[in-house]
């Protein structure tokens, strides 16, 4: 059964269509800004006008849809970019609401304070003398009002990246009193504290000033524990769950698909896809088997759709 390719795709079990991808894109103030992520080959911090042709260019493929992250003007402790009427994120929702030609792409947005901070955490900070940690419970309203921003300026799914305990209950409240009840909510319930986000820290200029996320996001070391957050963000009402990173952690997303029937997607980050270039511009993998491999191996795993920085790339591959 594998003489030809006829014979091959016949008895194929697992299949990578366009739609099933989400692009991430990188928004940042200005106009005609295309900046070039050093780590990240053919990614870029685009202003709106830019990302809008990116946007096209993704309809056009057919994608499923844009992950949309931003880069503020200005930081604050508390990250009040993050819910600002007129934050970048939302000014760019704005403006792809209003474009038909993007009607087939799915807006989803991430919803965490790190890229709006001065101090680069997902949540607001606490100093105890020489200590500083995370505060929980108090991130819970800032970014229960980020979603709801988002959800109001345009976003068809808000997505909670910030891995803080309660806070879909608190965002499912939120939505519901701005009058967006109908807004999905994509939880990453399984997020772990991965050195693989490296790349991207520098595409959306959140890297910690002190200490790491180890205090809230999660030990790469726990399944257990994965299937643990994943009921509890369900049953606090997420509609989708997102599973990151991909590729060390396909274990915890074929446990995932086989406990929870609800639709699940991956995340193959920033280091993912660094790596993977690193090895094609030394000439040690072949870039489109490579790329292929590594999106069906996430599929094959159990996830639905897959966030990756190859969405188009993929999309090209498969016509
Ligand atoms: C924000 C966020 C991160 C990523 C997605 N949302 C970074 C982090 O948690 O530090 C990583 C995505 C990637 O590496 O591509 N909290």
């Amino acid at each position: 059964m594998r003489r030809t390719e006829a014979l091959r795709g016949l008895v194929r079990e697992t299949h990578l269509r366009p739609g099933q991808m989400i692009y991430p894109l990188f928004l940042v103030p200005g106009e005609a800004v295309r900046k070039p992520i050093r780590s990240m080959p053919g990614v870029f911090n685009l202003s709106i006008d830019e990302a809008l042709k990116e946007a096209r260019e993704c309809a056009a493929l057919g994608l499923g849809g844009l992950l949309l992250f931003g880069l503020p003007a200005e930081k604050d402790e508390q990250g009040s970019g993050a819910w600002a009427a007129d934050g970048i994120v939302q000014q760019g929702l704005q403006a792809m609401k209003r474009d038909r030609a993007l009607d087939g792409l799915a807006m989803i947005a991430d919803v965490c304070l790190c890229e709006y901070t001065s101090h680069g955490h997902c949540g607001i900070v606490a100093r105890d003398g020489e200590h500083a940690h995370v505060e929980n419970d108090a991130s819970l309203p800032l970014l229960a009002r980020t979603a709801a921003s988002l959800a109001t300026a345009g976003a068809d799914v808000v997505a909670p990246s910030d891995m803080m305990d309660g806070r879909v209950a608190a965002m499912r409240a939120a939505l519901d009193v701005a009058g967006k009840p109908d807004t999905p909510i994509l939880s990453y319930a399984a997020k772990f504290a991965s050195a693989f986000y490296g790349p991207f820290r520098e595409a959306a200029d959140s890297a910690p000033q002190f200490g790491d996320r180890r205090s809230y996001q999660m030990d790469g070391a726990n399944l257990r524990e994965a299937m643990r957050e994943i009921e509890q963000d369900l049953a606090e009402g997420a509609d989708m769950l997102l599973m990151k990173p991909g590729m060390p952690y396909l274990d915890v997303i074929r446990e995932a698909r086989t406990r929870f029937d609800v639709p699940m997607g991956a995340y193959q980050v920033s280091g993912e896809y660094a790596m993977l270039h690193a090895a094609f511009e030394r000439g040690w993998l072949e870039p489109e088997r490579a790329m292929m491999e590594s999106l069906v191996g996430l599929r094959r795993a159990g996830a639905d759709f897959i966030v990756t920085y190859f969405a188009k790339d993929a999309a090209r591959v498969l016509g």
